[in-house]
């Protein structure tokens, strides 16, 4: 496309005009549809368009605002979020906490110099340390779970010297050189072959993991770390089995490997305790955060580790560094986050509201056993399995037409999944398990 500098000008003036706007015109709205469906095709990936947010049949749903557990279309559409940004909204969309600390900070300083001490950092990674289990205590900020994984290998790396890493199949840890080696399907990771030295073994399954260590230390291909999610959420909502977790603490304290626990989307309240891993009473070497931790307004991950993780670090803090991770803004918006989930008690919240769901889905399966196999999860961390994956497309299909959005995960595509906002009021609830059982019906009628 020729550079045009004018076209530049208006247009963003046009945009700026728009986002001062507190409505819009019925011709401003089907303009904005028009221009974002077509300059998606032209400038972002008409594949993912068609890919990835089909659920919305006609691609007219552009979203436009949110709040509590709705977001609205540019038409004023509402829609229930059961898919909370793939478990970023814990707090709710747009929780009025959140969302103050955020524009008071806007008003006072955006980024941060880069060169003096900047006060929200050290009180947000302080806050980390007394959320955290055992001995995490300090934080490195990022800007997106997959930066989280990527600063986690790095300290494994460094504090043992190792290259070698294990993760485990369904396994998602995102995208990015480093952490797509852990990221387990072949589809995303075959076209950037080679990348860094990774083996899977089959999830929940430690005498497959035992092996596997035991056999790297003989042969002096020794473990940096073992890279797990306690519950994997892109491999269709796998809960690892009681004792799995226990077990990789004790071969990674045999072998001399790091423990690392990725909560980027088990984190934060979802499973019904602060971090998944707390059902277990397992502590990591180092835990990936990201996604709710910036309360679904801010975008901000973070690198909890132990003080030996951060030993070589210490001697040498040039090693790992960022321009925009931590800066104040997203510190605010996760500090608000971290005191949201504390003063409304959201674990316990999430704990109660999905075991309610998690009953209602089981009865829904036993009902309509030719459409729904079987449900699971923790808290409002939880997985609906279909027959197969038309069906379960089909069913998302069905309740966005209802008004409810919802959707698959990456690695296993008949699983779909439930992790809406944490403060989630229970006639929401009910709305979603109503329209729910009328589309499994509907679909039932057509197979
Ligand atoms: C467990 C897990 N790890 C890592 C990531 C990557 O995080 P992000 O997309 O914020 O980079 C995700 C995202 O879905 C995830 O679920």
């Amino acid at each position: 496309m020729p550079r045009n500098l004018k076209a530049a000008q208006e247009t963003s003036s046009y945009v700026l005009d728009l986002i001062g706007k507190t409505s819009l015109t019925p011709a401003e709205r089907k303009r904005v549809v028009k221009e974002s469906v077509k300059y998606w095709v032209d400038h972002v990936n008409e594949g993912f368009l068609k890919y990835r947010k089909s659920v919305s049949t006609d691609y007219t749903a552009v979203e436009w605002e949110d709040g509590g557990s709705v977001f609205r279309d540019i038409h004023g559409r509402e829609y229930i979020d059961m898919l909370g940004g793939f478990g970023i909204y814990v707090t709710g969309h747009r929780h009025p906490k959140v969302l103050k600390a955020v524009l008071d900070q806007l008003k006072r300083q955006g980024i941060h110099s880069q060169e003096l001490i900047d006060p929200l950092r050290t009180y947000l990674a302080r806050l980390l340390a007394l959320i955290t289990p055992g001995d995490l205590r300090f934080a490195f900020l990022s800007n997106s779970g997959t930066e989280s994984v990527e600063g986690c290998l790095k300290m494994a790396m460094l504090t043992t010297g190792r290259r070698r890493l294990i993760g485990a199949v369904g396994g998602f840890h995102g995208k990015s050189l480093g952490s797509l080696g852990g990221t387990s399907k072949a589809v995303f990771r075959e076209p950037f072959l080679p990348l860094l030295d990774w083996s899977h073994v089959p999830f929940g399954d430690v005498d497959a993991l035992a092996q596997t260590m035991e056999t790297c230390d003989f042969t002096g291909d020794r473990v940096a770390a073992v890279v797990l999610e306690p519950i994997q959420g892109e491999g269709g909502i796998n809960v690892a089995p009681r004792g799995y977790l226990a077990a990789a603490r004790e071969l990674c304290d045999r072998y001399g490997a790091m423990l690392v626990l990725d909560e980027i989307q088990s984190g934060m309240g979802r499973t019904g305790k602060m971090f998944a891993c707390d059902h277990e009473g397992v502590v990591p070497d180092l835990m990936a955060l990201g996604k709710g931790l910036g309360g679904g307004v801010v975008p901000i991950g973070a690198v909890v580790g132990t003080q030996k993780t951060w030993e070589r670090y210490i001697d040498n803090p040039f090693l790992h560094t960022t321009t925009f991770g931590g800066n104040p803004v997203c510190c605010a918006g996760a500090i608000a986050t971290i005191n949201v989930l504390l003063e409304e008690d959201l674990p316990r919240q999430a704990a109660e509201k999905g075991a309610y769901l998690l009953k209602q889905l089981g009865r829904l399966a036993r009902r309509h056993p030719r459409v729904l196999v079987t449900s699971r999860g923790r808290g409002l961390m939880l997985g609906m399995e279909f027959v197969d994956h038309g069906t379960g497309y089909a069913v998302a299909k069905g309740l966005f037409k209802r008004g409810i959005l919802i959707s698959g995960t990456y690695i296993n595509a008949r699983v779909l999944r439930i992790e809406p906002p944490l403060t989630i009021g229970y006639p929401e609830i009910d709305r979603f398990l109503e329209a729910l059982e009328d589309s499994i019906k509907q679909v039932g009628k057509k197979r």
